[in-house]
């Protein structure tokens, strides 16, 4: 069976993950189960050079078949931000009470339209033999005047999804993992790497 690596440590990530992947005949593997923590610096610009710096990092220790994703929250009112800086958006030690009020108050002026924002997941998947191939997807929503839902984490809890009616922190997570950016990113990559094996 084939091994594929997911470059997280996150175990919450590859519960998911392990789900949507499965069906694919591969034997998937955390940077856990393979006993590597390298120290990465995410400095690229976008989503994909993350996920792209994440994956080939991993691939060119382990040469095996690896993948890696970059994600965040582009608010359109705050020029996209946090974006690829949503982890370390007023410091990795704020807690998201702070850093979401902090974007509620931001938007204080802001008309129904132009609450709009995304969430956006890039996963990249680096071969052995140095080629590298990467997947987009988002959900689009708007930005909650308060925080709502205890499910979830991060942004979850201002992130507003009109189709649903409720803030991505008060879905159920089997619905979350369909319609999120994850979600549809990770199905994307599972064609990829199924035209693979
Ligand atoms: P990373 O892809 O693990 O580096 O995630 C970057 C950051 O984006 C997280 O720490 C969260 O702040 C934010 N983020 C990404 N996906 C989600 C989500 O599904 N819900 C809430 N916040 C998210």
């Amino acid at each position: 069976m084939r091994k594929v690596i997911f470059a997280t440590s996150n175990e919450g990530k590859m519960k998911e993950i392990r789900e949507i992947l499965e069906g694919l005949d591969i034997e998937l593997l955390s940077m856990k189960d393979i006993g590597l923590n390298p120290d990465i610096e995410e400095n690229g610009k976008t989503f994909e050079d993350n996920a792209i710096i994440k994956a080939r990092t991993v691939m060119e220790l382990t040469n095996e078949l690896v993948l890696a994703d970059d994600s965040g929250l582009e608010v359109d009112y705050m020029d996209k931000a946090p974006g690829v800086y949503s982890a370390r958006f007023m410091g990795e030690e704020t807690s998201y009470h702070i850093k979401n009020q902090y974007i509620i108050d931001q938007l204080a002026e802001a008309s129904e339209e132009e609450r709009s924002a995304r969430f956006v997941c890039a996963i990249a998947c680096a071969f052995p033999n140095g080629e590298v191939i990467t997947r987009r997807a988002t959900i689009e929503g708007f930005i909650a005047k308060q925080i709502v839902g205890t499910n979830g984490f991060g942004y979850d809890p201002i992130f507003y999804v009109p189709e649903y009616g409720c803030t991505t922190a008060q879905m159920a997570s089997e619905i979350k993992n369909v319609i999120s950016h994850r979600g549809k990113a990770l199905q994307a990559i599972k064609d990829v790497i199924a035209d693979y094996l």
